[in-house]
Parts: structure tokens; sequence; C-alpha cells
């Protein structure tokens, strides 16, 4: 295993790295270096500064995993990464307390002016007229984004006797209320806010979300922070803002540009400035250093991801329940392209039962790399399946039931191709790991997949079975199980049959020639 650290990380990062794998640390490369180092790697890990574009993702063909040690991923295509199957992940949970302290250490600085009576001080000055400040406490605070740093800095501003008015539209009001906060709207907080500050994702979305309209609504000598994304500000309105005195002061870590040394925003007395300082502590930098580390390793060693970014990921509490139905889904998938070809419109997932109470992405996201690996000659894996479905114009639904009739949980996929014929398979897990086909088409079963399988459709007189025992025999193929599924005595059935051992063409055409065979196919698993 090969990976390049292409920003600084911590060394305790480094050494995590060294202990598995070949590790070279080169920052500062152009993307020009980039594109031609990148193809020898497993893995790249970097911070803020490499931008991991499109081109940089497409030469990387060994790359199997983008590591960022820290929260954003704006600095990486997420979506060029998506379709070449690489997984990103990020440190999600390494750097909160360090920004959200960051954050509160900006606002108290700015409600003081400590940065500016500090450099007067230390100039010779002794102006105390000039460094009146604000209490924080019975002052309004407007916090836009209550994901992990945004919670963290109301429970610091609550302790300091600040009001809460936050804003996020993706929280649950349970949340909020576990926060002892009511949810309220953005124009709420731009006029009643005395401080505002910023906690979202740099996203299409909440690029310059904060602009000279929203400006003009704010209450004349409100302040605001940024230390979450530079462009979540629009920096020219801010400017504006500030000269007109309509802003009192505004406290930047992060900038539209970086590095932002010669921003304007920089030349205001009432603006304090960090260079992109949130996570810079040193128990924050050692915590996404370690925790990036180990996992690129264990993605590379063929774990799945813990805190993914473009991968359907299983929460930890529901592990227990979800996984043993990873492989039934492959399983289902392979099996049914094997069968019955892989021209799919639409593919219906009923998750009826105790499945039912789960999160169910990463098992449809099973079926879809069980379904399209047989037939593709890409890689197809948890990263890239979807998105190969969707661009294959298949519509992928899932219909979650927990009424279900003699079983724990039964997982039912059907099929719909273009020319409007449906086919159908259902399985299911006894036992927590036993993987059950229980139903193709109309037909109950109940099939232990094996790594060898026939699949027949035939007529269900006498002597069919036993004419392709004797085949199967002349051609020294150990049948190792068997399950037949019919509706009625003579009708047509289906069959499956567990073989020890390949089954060549020129048997299955043999096969097929038997009288009352309809089709016959062969499975192969891996
Ligand atoms: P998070 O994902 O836990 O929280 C982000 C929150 O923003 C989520 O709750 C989401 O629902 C909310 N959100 C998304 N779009 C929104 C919108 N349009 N309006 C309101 N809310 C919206 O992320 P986090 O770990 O709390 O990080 C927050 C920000 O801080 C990110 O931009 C991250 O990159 C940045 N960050 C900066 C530093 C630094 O060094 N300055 C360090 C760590 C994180
Ligand atoms: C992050 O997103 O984690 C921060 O911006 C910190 C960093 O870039 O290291």
């Amino acid at each position: 295993m090969k990976i390049l650290v292409s920003d600084s990380i911590s060394e305790l990062g480094i050494a995590k790295l060294q202990e598995k794998a070949q590790v070279d640390v080169k920052t500062n490369l152009t993307v020009e270096e980039l594109v031609t180092i990148i193809p020898e790697y497993d893995a790249l890990i970097v911070r803020s500064a490499t931008k991991v574009t499109r081109p940089i993702i497409a030469a990387g063909k060994s790359l199997k995993v983008i590591g960022r040690a820290g929260v954003g991923v704006d600095n990486i295509d997420v979506d060029a990464a998506t379709e070449h199957g690489i997984i990103v992940i990020n440190a999600p949970e390494g750097n909160t307390i360090s920004a959200a302290e960051h954050t509160i250490a900006m606002m108290t600085s700015l409600a003081r002016n400590i940065p500016a009576a500090s450099a007067s001080l230390k100039a010779g000055e002794w102006k105390r007229n000039n460094f009146l400040g604000v209490e924080l406490y019975k002052k309004t605070l407007g916090v836009i984004g209550i994901g992990r740093i945004g919670s963290e800095v109301i429970k610091r501003a609550k302790v300091m006797g600040m009001h809460i008015l936050a804003y996020d539209p993706y929280i649950s009001v349970e949340n909020a209320e576990k926060l002892g906060i009511t949810l309220t709207s953005l124009e709420e907080i731009y006029r009643k806010a005395d401080f505002i500050t910023i906690h979202t994702p740099k996203t299409k979305t909440t690029h310059h979300m904060i602009g000279a309209a929203e400006i003009a609504m704010m209450k004349d000598g409100v302040r605001i922070i940024n230390c979450a994304r530079g462009g979540l500000l629009e920096e020219t309105a801010l400017c504006e803002g500030l000269s007109s005195g309509k802003i009192a002061g505004a406290a930047l870590d992060v900038f539209e540009e970086e590095p932002a040394v010669c921003n304007p925003i920089c030349e205001f007395p009432n603006v304090i400035v960090t260079p992109h300082l949130g996570a810079s502590t040193a128990e924050a930098q050692v915590n996404v250093a370690v925790q990036v580390a180990e996992q690129v390793i264990s993605i590379l060693m063929g774990e799945p991801p813990v805190t993914p970014v473009n991968v359907p990921v299983i929460p930890p509490e529901t592990l227990a329940d979800v996984k043993p139905f990873v492989p039934l889904m492959e399983t289902l998938g392979s099996f049914f392209t094997q069968v019955y070809g892989g021209q799919a419109e639409a593919i219906d997932i009923y998750y009826n039962g105790n499945i039912a109470n789960f999160p169910v992405a990463p098992l449809t996201t099973s079926f879809l790399i069980g379904f399209l690996s047989t037939i593709l000659e890409d890689t197809v894996n948890y990263v890239n399946a979807p998105v190969i479905a969707k661009q294959r114009g298949i519509k992928v639904r899932e219909v979650m039931s927990t009424t279900v009739e003699n079983f724990t949980s039964l997982i039912t996929v059907a099929i719909r191709r273009s020319d409007g014929g449906i086919q159908t398979i259902a399985g299911t897990i006894f036992n927590n790991n036993d993987i059950r086909i229980v139903q193709i088409d109309q037909y109950r079963i109940e099939v232990i997949p094996s790594r060898y399988m026939l699949v027949t459709n035939h007529m269900d007189v006498p002597g069919v079975v036993g004419k392709c025992g004797v085949i199967l025999g002349e051609e020294n193929i150990n049948i190792a199980g068997m399950q037949v599924g019919r509706q009625s005595i003579g009708g047509e059935a289906v069959m499956v049959l567990q073989v020890d051992s390949p089954v060549a063409d020129k048997t299955l055409d043999k096969l097929l020639s038997l009288e009352g065979m309809f089709s016959i196919k062969f499975v192969q698993l891996t």
C-alpha cells in the first residue's frame, strides 16, 4: 500500500500510516506535479491546502480513498471521486471543540476589542477610551447551522448568559429541544441578533448566503463571526457594511480566497482576522490525523468506511442488525442478473418486517453492486453503484413496511424491464447470518446460495429432474443440493441445483434440449 500525504498533518497520524504502508509526505505540490505522481498511490491524505480537483482524481488510477484530515471537503471534488469509485472520508469530530472554542474566542475578542487594544499597548500607547467594549451577557446570539460546532458554540454562549436564536433547516425539533433552543427563521436572526455566527458547510445553497440584502435586514451595530468557511459571507458586502457603520465589527477565521494575505477586509480596524486557525490546536491536529490515518488503512485493508462523505453508511448502533443483510443483497443482485440479465428500467426493493426499522440505503447499494458488477467491466462499489444505476437510467425505489408473514425480515426485489416484464426475487436471513433465497418470481423456494448453481425453468413432469442428474453425472459434475419451486403439480416449475464445479456451455445446451426444459442458466457467485 502506498499513501501520499500532500498537506502537513500530525506526526502521530504519519506514524499510524507507516505501521502498515509506505508513506510519502510531499507538501506544496503544484497541480501538474500531483497529476504526475498520483498514479503510484492507493490513497491520498490532505488538509485544506491541496485542491483535489477532477484532473487529479482522474489521474489517480490506483486511488481507492481520499482522506481529509478535518471536516470540510470543499477542497475535494467529491462528485468526481464518486464517479471514479473513490471513497472520500473525513475526520468530522476531531476538531469540533477547537473550532467552537475559537469561535467563542473570536466573539469575546470582538466584543472587547482585544487584538486592537493589545497591539496599541504594545506600540507604547495607553488609550483606554479607544477600546470601549460591550458585554455578551443578555445579548442575542444568532447561530446559523446547528451541527457539531454550532451546538458546542450554543452550549458555551448559554453559559455566558446570551439569548440564542438558532436556524438550521435540517435539524429536528427534538435535537433543538435537547440543546434547549427553539429554532427560528433567518429573517428573525437578522432582525434581532446582536452577534451572528455561521456554522454551515459551504455548499451551492450556502455560498454567499449572507450578502448585501441580508446585511440590510440586520440590526445596526451587529457583529458577525465566521469560523466556518470563506464564501458563506460575501466579503464585498461585508466591507460595505463595515464602511457604512451598519456592522460594528467582524471576526473572520476563513476567507473567500486563502491564504488571505492581501485581503482588503484585513484593513478594517474593527475586523479581527486569524489565518484559518479554528482547528489549529495540538489536540485537534492529533485527533484528525490519527482518525483519518486509521480509517484510510482500514479501508485499504477492505473494511467499510466509518465516516464516509460519499458512501451510504451503516450507523454503528444498527450495524449488528443491518450488516448480515449485505451479503444477501449482493447475492440477490448477482443471482438476478445471471438468471434474467441486467436490463432494468426500475428496481423496487420492498423491505418488510424488522429490517424496515433500520436505514436500508447501504443494502440497496449492496444489491446494485451485485446487479451491476456482473454486467459491467468497471469496478462497481459502494461509492459509484448508485451513480452508475442512475447513469443507466434505472429508477431505484425503496418501499418499507414492518408488516411481514412467515419471516422476521423479508426483502423482495421487483425489477421492471423496458419491455414491461417484471421479475421478482426475494431473500431473507435465518439465525442472523444464514442467507436464503426464498422466492424466484411466483415460486416459493428455499435456496442456500452456493458458489455454482444451475437455475432452470421447466415443466413439472416425471423424468426432467432425473435426466438433468444423468447429464451432469456424465460430465462428472457433482450435485450438492436441489430445490424445486412449483405452483401446481404438472405445471411450470423452477429448480435450483447447487453443483460443485462450473458447468460448460455444451452441457447447458444438452440440458436445454431436454423435453420440458424451457430455460437453464449457470450462476456463479464470487
Ligand atoms: P456539521 O455538518 O456538523 O454541521 C453543519 C450544519 O449546518 C448541519 O447541522 C446542517 O444541517 C447545517 N446547514 C446546512 N445547510 C444549511 C443552511 N443552508 N442553513 C442553515 N444550516 C445549514 O459541521 P460542523 O462540524 O459543525 O462544521 C461546520 C463548519 O465549520 C463547516 O463549514 C466546517 O468546514 C467548518 N470548520 C471550520 C474549521 C476551522 O478551522 N475554521 C474547523 C472545523 C470545521
Ligand atoms: C476543517 O474543515 O476541518 C477545518 O477547516 C480545519 C482544517 O482545514 O484543518
